[in-house]
């Protein structure tokens, strides 16, 4: 049942208040200023003793691991990254005790990520699950985890799943940032900027008539860019699958400090870049590499805090705190993903090549 809408996309975009909201509930505690996370089955000791997180998924999974893990080295400080499962598992990698192997999947079934758990699990490693689906092999199969709470997911594409993984990384990078050197006033500070974010949300996807616009205007290009820094990086990433799945226009995604090593001899009226433009210490780099895009005659479509006067449209999303300000900015290009596609007659549930679930090699 669509309630309503013309597609599952639409249907579970709009449902992403509702959905963090689910995520968020029952689990913060303001007396300690952190997050109780039941079924984690890491008591503080354990959490201590972690000296590296390594995270492991596929697609869209892996692009919230990458957001996952950047937050879990800012507020936690324990060194952090993301690979795809299927990469990790065929380069055989030290496996080492002290690492905790975070597997992050929609379905839980994803016979990659699973491959790679069971193959951490025989050599002795602590493996956690950041999983939809509740009682999925790859939940099974974990040492203990935490569950995303998106709810059911139909579109073949992944949105509000992604969106609740990185509130649910945000969640963990919390509860272990709070048990190392989170203070108590950086705990309350995040806490606060999670509490806002259904209604930011809401109020993103209210501006959903604007986005329709910008959709048309650039449902001309051949192929598009997508920039952003660090935080932002991961974002662009994801932005770019999305409109790619859909779409099926190309897309490339780029660290914008990348930019003039290469990817600068792409830029023309034909190629419009989306920069993820956050208002945090890298505003002003940013701002540079639009700059540079404006000097080659690039259009640019920039997700931002504040209108950007270098870029030909900005898409003004709410401020939260500089680590969960990813979690709020990639919304409006699902929406400029799904208003693409739809504009070009594509089947937005049910794109050409790609199952929901991918349980083969
Ligand atoms: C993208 C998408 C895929 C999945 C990937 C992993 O929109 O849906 O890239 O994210 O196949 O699937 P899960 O999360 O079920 O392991």
């Amino acid at each position: 049942d669509m309630g309503g809408h013309d597609t599952y996309m639409h249907k579970e975009i709009h449902e992403q208040a509702d959905a963090v909201d689910r995520a968020l509930r029952g689990r913060i505690d303001d007396r300690f200023s952190t997050v109780h996370l039941g079924g984690l089955n890491l008591d503080a000791r354990d959490a201590r003793a972690v000296r590296r997180v390594k995270i492991l998924g596929c697609g869209t999974s892996y692009h919230a691991g990458q957001i996952g893990a950047q937050m879990i080295e800012e507020l936690a400080r324990i060194p952090s990254d993301a690979e795809p499962a299927s990469e990790f598992r065929y380069r055989n990698p030290v496996v080492d005790p002290d690492t905790l192997y975070i597997a992050v999947s929609q379905s839980g079934e994803t016979y990659d990520v699973l491959a790679a758990v069971q193959e951490l699990k025989r050599k002795g490693a602590r493996v956690l699950g950041l999983v939809n689906v509740v009682g999925s092999a790859i939940a099974r199969e974990t040492d203990g985890g935490i569950y995303v709470h998106a709810g059911p997911e139909v579109c073949v594409v992944s949105t509000k799943c992604f969106t609740n993984m990185v509130v649910s990384f945000g969640l963990l990078a919390l509860h272990l940032g709070r048990i190392r050197d989170l203070s108590v006033a950086d705990g309350k500070r995040i806490i606060e900027g999670l509490r806002k974010l259904p209604a930011q949300i809401s109020e993103i996807l209210a501006n959903e008539a604007e986005i329709e616009k910008l959709a048309g205007e650039y449902a001309d290009a051949k192929s598009m860019m997508f920039i952003g820094r660090v935080r932002g990086y991961p974002v662009a990433r994801e932005a770019s699958l999305k409109l790619k799945e859909v779409s099926y226009i190309h897309a490339e995604a780029y660290p914008a400090s990348e930019l003039k090593h290469g990817p600068l001899a792409l830029i023309e009226p034909a190629m419009p870049t989306v920069a993820i433009v956050p208002d945090d210490e890298l505003l002003e780099k940013n701002r540079a590499a639009l700059e540079e895009i404006k000097a080659r005659s690039g259009r640019i479509l920039a997700v931002a805090h504040q209108v950007q006067e270098k870029a030909d449209h900005t898409i003004v999303v709410p401020k939260n705190e500089d680590e969960l300000d990813p979690i709020l900015m990639g919304i409006p290009l699902q929406l400029l993903a799904y208003y693409t596609a739809k504009a070009m007659g594509r089947d937005i549930d049910k794109p050409r090549n790609l199952a929901k679930s991918v349980t083969v090699e």
